[in-house]
C-alpha cells in the first residue's frame, strides 16, 4: 500500500473485533513512531501501549468513548516535556506527538488494522490509570486492533480543496 493508499483508507475505527494482535506486530507499527520529526528532534515522547485487560478497563473510565475498551490495545503518546514552546508561541509537546500518532494510524491502515484519535478523554483519570507523572502529559489515546469492517477507500466529508489552499497570501 503506498501513502496516498493509507490516507484514503484511514478513518476513526469505532468497532473492533475481539482477536488479537500479537506485540510483535504492534512494535513493527511503532517504528513509525519511532522515525517521526519532531521539533529539534527533541523526541520528547513516551508511548504506553496498554494491553492489560484491568488497565484498559480502567481507561474505559476515563472516557466516554467506550468502544475504545474493544481493541486488544490502547496506546497513549505522552509529551515527556510539554513545557518547551518554539519561538513562534506554539507548545511543540502536542505537535510532535501528533505527527508520530498519525505515522502510527498510517502504518497501521497498511496492516489492515484499526486506530482512532481519542482526545475526549480525562487527563487527570488517564495520568492516573497509566502512572503518568504529574508534570507530563498525554496528548492523545488510540485503540489499536482489527477493524469490524474491513478498511476500504471511502469518501470523507471534507472541504473542498479551493476552500483551504490560497497562494501568497491568505485569503477568506
Ligand atoms: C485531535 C483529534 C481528536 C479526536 N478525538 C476524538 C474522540 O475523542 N473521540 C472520537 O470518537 N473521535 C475523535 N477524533 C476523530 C475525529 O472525529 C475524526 O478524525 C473525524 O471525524 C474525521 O473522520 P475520519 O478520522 O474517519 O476520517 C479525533 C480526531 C482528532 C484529529
Amino acid at each position: 500500500m503506498n501513502v496516498e493508499e493509507a490516507i484514503r483508507k484511514r478513518k476513526s475505527v469505532r468497532s473492533y473485533k475481539d482477536k488479537d494482535v500479537s506485540r510483535e506486530k504492534v512494535e513493527e507499527l511503532m517504528e513509525s513512531v519511532r522515525l517521526a520529526p519532531s521539533a529539534t528532534n527533541r523526541q520528547e515522547w513516551k508511548f504506553v501501549i496498554v494491553d492489560d485487560d484491568e488497565k484498559i478497563e480502567a481507561l474505559k473510565n476515563c472516557t466516554k468513548h467506550k468502544f475504545i475498551a474493544q481493541a486488544p490495545y490502547i496506546i497513549a503518546g505522552v509529551s515527556t516535556d510539554p513545557d518547551y514552546v518554539m519561538s513562534n508561541g506554539k507548545a511543540a509537546g502536542p505537535i510532535d506527538l501528533s505527527i508520530a500518532i498519525d505515522h502510527l494510524t498510517l502504518k497501521a491502515t497498511e496492516e489492515e488494522l484499526g486506530t482512532c484519535w481519542i482526545g475526549g478523554f480525562d487527563q487527570d483519570c488517564a495520568k492516573q490509570v497509566l502512572e503518568v507523572p504529574k508534570d507530563l502529559e498525554i496528548v492523545a489515546l488510540t485503540p489499536l486492533g482489527i477493524p469490524e469492517k474491513p478498511l476500504t477507500e471511502m469518501s470523507k466529508d471534507r472541504k473542498k480543496i479551493d476552500k483551504i489552499i490560497t497562494y501568497n497570501e491568505y485569503t477568506e
